[in-house]
């Protein structure tokens, strides 16, 4: 029998997870797949990558990076750390609880070269297109090496795909947007918030994106922050210059008016109006279409394609957990491509998809989602020999981090919080967040070994 193959679409945390997961069963001496995972960017660590490019890379492809410069952990480094690879471990020492991105950057990859993991990896490789062939049971992915400008086609087993799905923005229209005078992107774009400096600024959304960019807006010396929210105000205790505003209605000159009738000048609009899921690779009947949401449809256990389970997606929903998730996923994932997990039938499958999907519909606020995708993450733990991740430490602590988001939006990130794998308390940063202007790798560990721990 021919050996079987397994193609991974993209080299960030999900992908990365995969890759490991396999590999940890290889050294425990099963007999893996050959796998090649094929990643577009010149790095791995996807979404976690920095670039300054906005719209095209130098090949043309969509720039997949929607991190900026200055932005730091928005959840504790404790709720995502891998249970196989402590943040102790990576760094040598303990380190505080919101890092800034190339230090989370570090930790993603170094779990992966240490492991020695990397040689699955083909950078600069795009994935253009995947069929499935129902006659030979086999997949059909193309993909072009960036560099030598070429197309290759190569048949596999399993398909995982993990491309992400924060990279392709929602852009809505607003009247009178077109003829704005200031500047108008959307949160996808955003790279530094000096040139913001001085300016009155409006993010419409009442997300992560919004309230985090507003904020780095103001950390950054933006004269006044406007939010614009659709559903419903994010509520917290705002600094005198920020105002949440209900939905923008129009905009004349600089004038934006919003539903109640308030007008407000403003320099720049930053639509923080999310992503869509954008896989335009995947044959139609192969390709999740979803909305942000914490289950999405037609994937059991929030991984396998219902109507062919041999493609099984990875991180596809919306995030309160990120990497230790990812982590589960793939290591149930692995389980069933090693048949150490077995399927149940199509019918089954689909009852469990709508079981799940109606306790995601009955969740009425951050609390329940948390308590969901802990139950989520348990689920999938269970069975495999992921190393112990206590789940219920996760939630009291993502719980906890709430309520100091609603205390103070502006000082969260200055606590700390213990490890679930070392019990370590992290220490407390050299500098608080709202005065931390440099979010290098280097000022962010230069941390004097003195400062007291407090949780
Ligand atoms: C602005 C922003 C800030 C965030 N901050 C945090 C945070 O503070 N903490 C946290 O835990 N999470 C955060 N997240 C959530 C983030 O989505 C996850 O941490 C994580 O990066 C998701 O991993 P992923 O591998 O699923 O997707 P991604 O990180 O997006 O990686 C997907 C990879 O697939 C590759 N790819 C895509 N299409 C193709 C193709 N056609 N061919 C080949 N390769 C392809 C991409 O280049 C990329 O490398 C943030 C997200 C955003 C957008
Ligand atoms: N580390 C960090 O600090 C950081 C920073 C930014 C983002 N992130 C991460 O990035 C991910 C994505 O977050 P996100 O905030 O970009 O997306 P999101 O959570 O999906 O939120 C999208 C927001 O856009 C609004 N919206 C959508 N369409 C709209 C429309 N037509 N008009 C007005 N508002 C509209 C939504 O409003 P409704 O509520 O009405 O639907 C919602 O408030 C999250 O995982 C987050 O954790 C992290």
């Amino acid at each position: 029998m021919s050996q079987k193959r397994i193609a991974v679409i993209g080299a960030g945390p999900s992908g990365l997870a995969v890759l490991r997961a396999f590999e940890s069963a290889r050294r425990k001496g099963a007999e893996i797949p050959d796998i090649v995972c094929y990643e577009r960017q010149k790095d791995s660590g996807g979404i976690w990558n920095y670039t300054w490019r906005t719209g095209t890379d130098e090949y043309g492809e969509p720039v997949h990076a929607s991190m900026y410069r200055y932005l730091w952990s928005n959840g504790p480094k404790e709720c995502l750390e891998f249970s196989d690879y402590s943040f102790e471990e990576h760094f040598g020492r303990p380190i505080p609880s919101f890092p800034p991105r190339a230090v989370l950057h570090d930790y993603i990859k170094g779990r992966i070269e240490r492991n020695g993991i990397s040689h699955y990896i083909q950078l600069n490789t795009a994935v253009k297109s995947v069929t499935y062939n129902s006659d030979t049971d086999k997949f059909s992915v193309t993909v072009k090496d960036l560099k030598d400008d070429t197309l290759s086609t190569s048949e596999f087993d399993y398909v995982f795909g993990a491309s992400g799905h924060f990279s392709t923005p929602n852009i809505p229209e607003f009247p009178g947007l077109d003829k704005f005078t200031g500047r108008v992107l959307h949160s996808h774009d955003f790279r530094s918030a000096d040139e913001f400096a001085g300016k009155d600024v409006l993010c419409v959304g009442s997300s992560y994106s919004s309230e985090d960019i507003g904020i780095q807006c103001y950390k950054y010396g933006a004269k006044s922050v406007t939010f614009s929210w659709r559903t419903k105000p994010m509520g917290f205790k705002w600094p005198e210059s920020f105002s949440e505003l209900p939905l923008l209605e129009k905009l004349e000159g600089k004038t934006a008016t919003f539903k109640d009738g308030t007008k407000k000048d403003v320099d720049a609009i930053i639509l923080c109006t999310g992503y869509l899921h954008h896989h335009p690779f995947m044959e139609d009947s192969l390709r999740i279409k979803s909305r942000n949401r914490l289950y999405p449809g037609n994937l059991y256990k929030g991984i396998f394609w219902w109507s062919n389970p041999k493609l099984m997606y990875i991180g596809m929903q919306d995030q309160f957990y990120t990497f230790n998730m990812f982590d589960a996923q793939a290591w149930y994932a692995r389980d069933v491509v090693l048949g150490r997990i077995k399927l149940p039938n199509p019918g089954e499958m689909m009852d469990d998809i709508q079981k799940w999907t109606r306790d995601e519909e009955a969740v009425e606020d951050a609390s329940q989602a948390i308590d969901f995708q802990t139950e989520y993450v348990r689920d999938l733990i269970k069975p495999t020999d992921y190393p112990r991740l206590d789940v219920d430490g996760v939630a009291r602590m993502f719980k906890e981090w709430e309520h100091h988001k609603m205390e103070n939006i502006l000082t969260y990130r200055d606590r700390s919080h213990r490890s679930l794998l070392t019990g370590t308390v992290a220490p407390v940063h050299h500098t608080p967040w709202m005065k931390a202007l440099d979010d290098s790798m280097e000022a962010f560990l230069n941390q004097p070994q003195t400062k007291q721990a407090a949780e």
